[in-house]
């Protein structure tokens, strides 16, 4: 038996994902125990020609080519951002197809919508690589939920904000000249006001509370204050007085509910979360059991994403050999109460 994938969008990060197969495919095929194929690529029809020339792959332009193969077990997309991804998964999802994502706009605002849609046809819909890409956070978090208890969770998860603060506050750069660099080096989205304006930790925010707490935030209710007036007198005044400035999202239990909220923070320099540098990713976590914990690590680039896509690849394909059934990635064990971020 072979398991056949189908890749929806061939940017940086699905470039990666058929060369981390073969790099690693004697492990893949036998963790799962049989081997795994890029049976089809979804590519826009202005790009094929071009694709064709540079690649050995199967390079398809509609969507039905990939949903109505019923050879096809699972499609990775990865296109990004709310549509046409959304309704590529849903048609995926009722084809009967276990789907793979990085697609952490989409999550954040449909997550519950896609997850049922899984539920309903049995398949599993996965997306480790959505928040923090190369921190296998989402996993640790589900397993958390069910052994200890989280009470709070701080997140540096957005690269390329991270990257911009750590300069103007090592190097003393603008924010213009910060931000012309990180675009630069590839770590911003191609707009980068959702990077800034604390859009993009948001969304991450709110898949981390979905698997720290079990409870979905809807993403309009979490205060969001970007980075955007930060000034290099700011930067100044908190370095005299022992502190750094990072973009951080926080996700607390208070006794009224979850309080959720993005934005510049002053962290004292001896603070773990004060030496996660540059465009590196950090998530903290406050808890019952194990107390205080950080996972850190890369939160974009080809490599540790399509890590992240090809361990949801190998889980699914270790639970089709095993005939586990299809279930949810997280857990809604409760209902969503946000606190009143004045109380
Ligand atoms: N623009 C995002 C960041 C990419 O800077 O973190 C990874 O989600």
């Amino acid at each position: 038996m072979t398991l056949n994938i189908a890749l929806l969008g061939f940017g940086t990060v699905a470039q990666g994902v058929p060369f981390l197969l073969n790099e690693n495919k004697e492990k893949i095929e036998q963790a799962i125990g049989t081997n795994v194929e890029i049976s089809k690529i979804l590519v826009l029809e202005s790009s094929k020609e071009r694709l064709e020339k540079q690649f050995d792959h199967n390079f398809v332009t509609k969507i039905e080519d990939v949903v109505d193969d019923t050879e096809i077990d699972i499609v990775i997309e990865l296109i990004g951002r709310i549509e046409p991804a959304k309704t590529y998964i849903t048609k995926a999802l009722k084809s009967g197809k276990h789907v793979v994502t990085a697609n952490k706009d989409l999550l954040a605002t449909h997550g519950q919508e896609l997850i049922s849609i899984a539920q309903a046809n049995n398949v599993s819909l996965y997306y480790e690589a959505a928040v923090a890409g190369g921190i296998p956070i989402l996993r640790t978090l589900a397993n958390s939920l069910n052994s200890d208890k989280i009470t709070k969770v701080l997140g540096i998860v957005n690269g390329t904000s991270n990257f911009m603060m750590t300069k103007m506050v090592d190097e003393g750069w603008s924010y213009e000249e910060a931000l012309k660099t990180a675009q630069e080096l590839g770590f911003a989205e191609s707009d980068p006001t959702n990077d800034v304006d604390g859009i993009d930790a948001a969304y991450k925010m709110v898949i981390l509370s979905q698997f720290a707490f079990g409870m979905n935030i809807n993403v309009d209710q979490v205060s969001k204050t970007g980075i955007r007036n930060i000034s290099p007198e700011d930067v100044e005044m908190a370095a005299k007085l022992g502190y750094v400035i990072k973009l951080v999202g926080s996700i607390e239990e208070v006794e009224s509910g979850l309080f959720a909220q993005v934005s510049p923070v002053f962290i004292p320099k001896g603070h773990a979360l004060a030496s996660v540098n540059n465009e590196m990713n950090a998530v903290y976590v406050e808890s019952i059991g194990i107390g205080e914990s950080m996972y850190y690590g890369p939160g974009a680039g080809q490599r540790p994403t399509a890590t992240s896509v090809v361990a949801d690849i190998i889980n699914i394909g270790k639970e089709i050999q095993v005939e586990i059934p299809a279930h949810p990635f997280n857990q809604f064990k409760r209902e969503t109460v946000l606190a009143n971020p004045d109380d």
